[in-house]
């Protein structure tokens, strides 16, 4: 049974109350569904990529929603209630913080840069602080310095990746759950429609801004990352 429809993904219940199914589909928008298109394959591009980033991400000892890829474009995953606070984290400078801070696009930080965005489509996901997040119940304080805790390592985990691959992560947005429990997951996804990757060498982009800003073919970019992610390094 469908339980969530999002703009990317559906989310579907199975036997097990605990654990649900996702479903990545070809929907791209930008803009908050501005812009729209379908690419062939991007649900099941984004879906590998989202399996093998969590993957390394379990390793690093962050428990994240995933219990494993089923078919082409799903996940079996831990259902989680989301905590409807988005983590950015930024290592260079592009997208809405440019506009806002009036930085120049490839800006290097310093150190990486946290930000907290609430998650609502009719308000566009707006910038907060911890106050709003706190005293409109949205998390408490603890949950909110977990979340920036497990954002910075996952950051740490993910440069080393990329750079592996010859890409640097700009920027990325990070979603969190809670089980009954009370433990907190990684859940959502971890894929170029929720990052900033650049060619270390070209600068190209490997992300959803190519969509955005329609600079060339999305399709083409994701399945150039795909090769970038599975193909031998130059060593071996
Ligand atoms: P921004 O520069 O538009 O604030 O985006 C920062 C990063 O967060 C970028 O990698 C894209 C990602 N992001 C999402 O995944 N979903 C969103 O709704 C937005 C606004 C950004
Ligand atoms: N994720 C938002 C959307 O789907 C905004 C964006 O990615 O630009 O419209």
């Amino acid at each position: 049974m469908l339980l969530y429809e999002g703009k990317a993904k559906s989310v579907f219940s199975t036997k097990d109350p605990s654990i649900v199914r996702i479903r990545f589909n070809d929907k791209t928008t930008a803009f908050n569904g501005l812009k729209k298109e379908n690419f062939k394959n991007k649900g099941m591009t984004n879906c590998v990529i989202s399996t093998l980033l969590m993957g390394l991400i379990e390793h690093a000892g962050i428990e994240t929603h995933l219990i494993q890829m089923v078919g082409d474009t799903e996940q079996l995953c831990h259902s989680v209630d989301i905590i409807p606070v988005e983590v950015v984290i930024r290592n260079i400078a592009a997208g809405s913080i440019c506009r806002r801070l009036g930085l120049v696009k490839g800006y290097k930080f310093n150190r990486p840069i946290v930000e907290l965005f609430y998650k609502s489509d009719d308000l566009n996901d707006p910038l907060i602080n911890d106050q709003h997040a706190i005293d409109f119940g949205w998390a408490t304080l603890e949950q909110l310095d977990m979340m920036r805790r497990k954002s910075l390592k996952i950051n740490d985990v993910l440069q080393a990746f990329w750079l592996k691959k010859g890409i640097t992560l700009v920027d990325f947005k990070l979603e969190f759950g809670v089980v009954p429990s009370g433990k907190m997951l990684l859940a959502d996804e971890v894929t170029p429609d929720g990052s900033r990757l650049w060619d270390v060498e070209t600068g190209d982009n490997f992300d959803k801004d190519v969509f955005r800003y329609g600079n060339g073919e999305l399709s083409e970019a994701y399945d150039k990352l795909l090769r970038r992610i599975t193909e031998l390094p130059q060593n071996l």
